[in-house]
């Protein structure tokens, strides 16, 4: 098991080396994180290669039986390389040359930035293939973060064209599926064809989907040929990883297709980050773990964890005092096998001046240092069950395609697709089932609950897979707007929703409506409790299904919010509009109870997962908790061996 920090010695005074590795050793940690950013110290001149820096480094971690993974640089590419090439700066939709001076403002279609980036990576890695302390690379660095996943530059366009050629071979095909003849819009060539920048108006939709499409291609394409170059040249004992970042489902490519080529994810778990005045929820930080660990369906290590505030122009939020900690101990709990903290010390010069670290600019072993020492010697001797494989009875299924489609049109100015994935899992996360977030191509028959949120394009092969899940006596709960599109982002034809599960669901809807942030629809339950929908509403008519909630409002007293139709053996819920905790929380403990999936009920804020005979429990909260019987202290954490009854 590695634990240990980011380190970027090439920041400090070469003489900081030796007492820095001594007090990253102090911490406890095993491992150090290098290299990432540092292309021009490798190579300060084209053609120029020099790793005598880094050898030193890792001359002296070795000393200390320190591991290291080692970043392949090309997230931060040389000014040289830009002076020279100035084709490789990527294009905002403005046309605007993202200028040389932050990150990441490569194209991921030029062809000069392919060539060059090949050209370090092979030399850095066949550097160090042979080297017994490099155990592992990570290529680049959070592909497409921080906007780095959009270009609009000249070779995304031809690119563009060819993508779509390579998809549709005729551009009738093209006109036919797209619905190019409204508007008048008919193509008769592909080079006739935008890319969707500004316009007056907005584009078509299909092709707004497919430029998405195209841009999941242009980062993946990229992230393949690196990791095959590093693959080529790595040594036997170094897999290799990159590392996904936070805002996943905010992202123009497809994660799952971006690691299938890796060994393993890593993944960057920051809570919170810039100005945000409280941390992200605890279900949605819960989330994101179940959503990498569902990556490659295997365990994940986390290589950037928050231990102090972060931000680049503005911070927000200070973690309190074991607050990271428990973070860390909730990441263990949900999948992370190894953890390395950002970074050993903040930097006082560049960009992050205030992304702190483990220790900071006046350089002192203070809180944090403790904090983070105390996390790696109480964790490390659960190894054997953070190794363990997580089984869980409930799957989230998450399709890219969709969520790009409600990207290109988001047709309720309220609506966000990962709160509304959220709406769905944190009912059930909130009575501490395990629950796996899979991309919907998944195999899922294994599971009991199938949570399938906002899924508007919907295929005939979906459908029967999701039918014959049920049929089976799984239950599946979609929420509003299911069944709507086609995979070319249009309206199926013909087809009352929600089009190809609409028998399956026992429904159908002639009408709907979008709520604005603060609109609410007032609904009740048929056994008169009363509560109310926001973002949506889908007028429901109950065709076998039998009603649990309907509007109350004047005009749609008659139509259903939440239905349940029992199917073969299994049940199949639709949820119309946004209901909230107070009718899912005990909806999702009836769907438990029926299956007789593990769960246990603890406090409000706090968390208990159960893996492999232990309990990891974590308090969210700045208050005491008592959680399966256990006293946990303001954000404390800790894991205890189950109680046989447990
Ligand atoms: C990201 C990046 C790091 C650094 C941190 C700052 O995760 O991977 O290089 O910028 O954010 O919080
Ligand atoms: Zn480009």
């Amino acid at each position: 098991m590695y634990v240990g920090v980011d380190y970027y010695p090439e920041h400090w005074p070469e003489n900081m080396l030796e007492k820095d590795l001594d007090g990253i050793k102090e911490l406890g940690a095993n491992m150090i994180r290098i290299g990432e950013f540092a292309w021009h110290l490798m190579e300060p001149e084209e053609g120029k290669f020099d790793f005598s820096f880094f050898d030193k480094v890792i001359e002296e971690a070795e000393k200390r039986d320190l591991s290291v993974m080692f970043g392949t640089p090309t997230a931060t590419f040389p000014a040289w390389l830009a002076a020279k090439h100035p084709s490789i700066l990527s294009k905002d939709e403005v046309g605007h040359v993202r200028a040389f001076g932050g990150r990441r403002q490569y194209c991921f279609n030029s062809p000069e930035y392919n060539r060059y980036a090949s050209k370090i990576t092979e030399e850095v890695v066949k550097h160090f293939a042979d080297e017994p302390a490099v155990v592992v690379w990570q290529i680049d660095n959070e592909f497409g973060h921080e906007g780095s996943d959009w270009c609009f530059c000249e070779h995304c366009h031809t690119g563009f064209h060819a993508f779509l050629k390579e998809k549709y071979k005729t551009v009738d095909e093209l006109n036919q599926r797209w619905g190019t003849i409204f508007w008048g819009q008919t193509y008769n060539s592909f080079s006739e064809i935008p890319m969707p920048v500004p316009t007056v108006t907005t584009h078509n939709p299909s092709l707004k989907l497919d430029y998405t499409r195209f841009r999941s291609a242009s980062v993946n394409q990229f992230a393949h040929k690196m990791t095959d170059i590093t693959r080529q040249h790595a040594g036997k004992h170094q897999p290799i990883t990159t590392n996904v970042s936070g805002g996943f489902f905010d992202k123009a490519f497809d994660h799952t297709e971006n690691v299938r080529v890796m060994d393993f994810v890593s993944y960057d778990n920051y809570p919170v980050w810039g100005g945000l005045t409280e941390p992200i929820p605890p279900a949605g930080i819960a989330m994101t773990h179940d959503f990498n660990r569902g990556l490659k369906d295997q365990n994940y290590w986390i290589v950037e964890e928050l231990m102090g505030a972060q931000g680049h122009n503005v911070i927000g939020y200070l973690p309190r005092p074991n607050q990271a900690k428990m973070w860390s101990y909730q990441a263990f709990a949900h999948g992370c096998t190894n953890m390395l903290y950002f970074r050993w010390r903040g930097m006082t010069k560049g960009a992050e001046q205030f992304c702190f670290g483990v220790v900071d600019q006046d350089n002192r072993y203070g809180r944090k240092f403790k904090e983070v020492q105390s996390l790696f010697s109480e964790i490390q001797p659960y190894e054997h069950v953070l190794n363990e494989k997580i089984t869980s009875d409930i799957a989230v299924l998450y399709d890219y395609d969709n969520i790009w489609s409600w990207k290109s049109q988001v047709q309720s100015a309220s609506f966000d697709f990962n709160a509304e994935l959220l709406r769905l899992y944190a009912p059930f996360y909130r009575h501490n089932a395990s629950i796996d977030v899979i991309p919907s191509d998944r195999d899922f028959e294994q599971y009991k609950v199938l949570l399938v949120p906002v899924m508007q394009i919907i295929d005939e092969e979906l459908a029967a897979k999701l039918k014959q899940f049920a049929e089976a006596g799984g239950t599946i709960i979609f929420s509003f707007r299911a069944g709507l599109k086609d995979r070319d982002n249009n309206i199926h034809f013909e087809k009352t929703l929600p089009g190809p599960v609409a028998e399956l669901a026992g429904i159908e809807i002639y009408e709907t409506e979008a709520l604005a942030a603060h609109q609410t629809v007032p609904v009740k339950s048929t056994d008169g409790q009363e509560s109310s929908g926001r973002v949506w509403r889908d007028l429901v008519t109950a065709k076998g299904a039998e009603v649990l909630w309907q509007y109350s409002d004047e005009f749609y007293q008659d139509q259903a919010a939440l239905t349940l139709n029992r199917t073969g053996k299994g049940n199949v819920y639709y949820l119309a509009t946004g209901l909230d905790a107070t009718v899912l929380e005990p909806l999702a403990l009836d769907v438990i109870k029926n299956h007789g999936i593990w769960h246990t009920e603890t406090p409000e804020g706090t968390e208990a997962v159960k893996r492999n005979g232990h309990l990891f429990l974590m308090n969210h909260t700045g208050s005491s908790q008592t959680v399966c019987g256990e006293t946990l202290a303001p954000f404390g954490s800790k894991v205890v061996k189950c109680k046989e009854e447990e």
